[in-house]
């Protein structure tokens, strides 16, 4: 199903600059996201990875990785692929705020205390999924540690995701800084429950759980 398929995958974190030296950024590995590419360009797909700063690689002929570094960055880098794509996969911690300015220069240290202001970013899924097509499928992820189920659910229609992976918080092994994760696949009528599996396993599994979910969508 996925041989010349072609899929867009975010990844990773975002660093949004305070001034050259220092910027707001998370704990994402990229390691979920560059998983994902790796299993989809060996069935077959061309694969456009856009990604966060991260120590990862990736050599395959079918992957082509554009680096980027904030959420503005992504979303342009994004939306360039996102119209040719047939499979979205928003996998990147993008940061939800950044600074409203950046320094030009190093910010240096006077008084005793120091605000910041932020500003909310570009959601990424979200912008793109107000010009997805009925032949487009998109895949969200979120990292919940309430009322997961609901707000998995929330993001689906507010996103305009066909499914999204949860991750939850109180999960032992789950989430941002291991090399396993314990995921909650939610689709509009159904729910899945995995078990804790290694990031490549995971990727096996969300890529079996969106060929179910697509094929019942293309029948429609
Ligand atoms: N996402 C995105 N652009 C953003 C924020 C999030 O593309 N600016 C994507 C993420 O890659 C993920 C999904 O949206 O696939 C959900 O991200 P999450 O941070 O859980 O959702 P938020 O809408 O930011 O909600 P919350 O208030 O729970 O942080």
């Amino acid at each position: 199903m996925f041989s010349g398929k072609k899929v867009l995958i975010t990844a990773g974190p975002t660093y949004e600059p305070l001034d050259p030296v220092r910027f707001i950024g998370n704990h994402s590995t990229g390691k979920m996201g560059f998983a994902l590419a790796r299993c989809l360009a060996e069935a077959g797909a061309e694969v456009s990875l856009v990604s966060g700063p991260t120590a990862l690689t990736l050599d395959h002929a079918l992957v082509h990785i554009t680096p980027v570094m904030t959420a503005d960055e992504m979303f342009a880098a994004c939306a360039k692929v996102a119209p040719e794509a047939d499979l979205w996969i928003f996998a990147a911690a993008v940061a939800d705020y950044k600074p409203k300015d950046t320094a030009t220069s190093k910010i240096k240290k006077s008084d005793a205390s120091f605000t910041i202001e932020l500003v909310k970013n570009v959601d990424i899924a979200a912008t793109l999924g107000q010009q997805k097509r009925e032949d487009q499928f998109a895949v969200g992820f979120a990292l919940e540690t309430d009322q997961e189920l609901e707000n998995a659910r929330g993001k689906l229609l507010k996103k305009k995701l066909d499914m999204v992976v949860l991750n939850s918080l109180r999960d032992p092994g789950a989430g941002f800084k291991h090399d396993t994760n314990k995921i909650t696949i939610v689709k509009a009528a159904s729910v899945e429950e995995y078990a804790l599996k290694n990031k490549d396993e995971v990727a096996q599994d969300i890529l079996e759980s969106i060929k179910a979910e697509w094929a019942c969508l293309q029948k429609k």
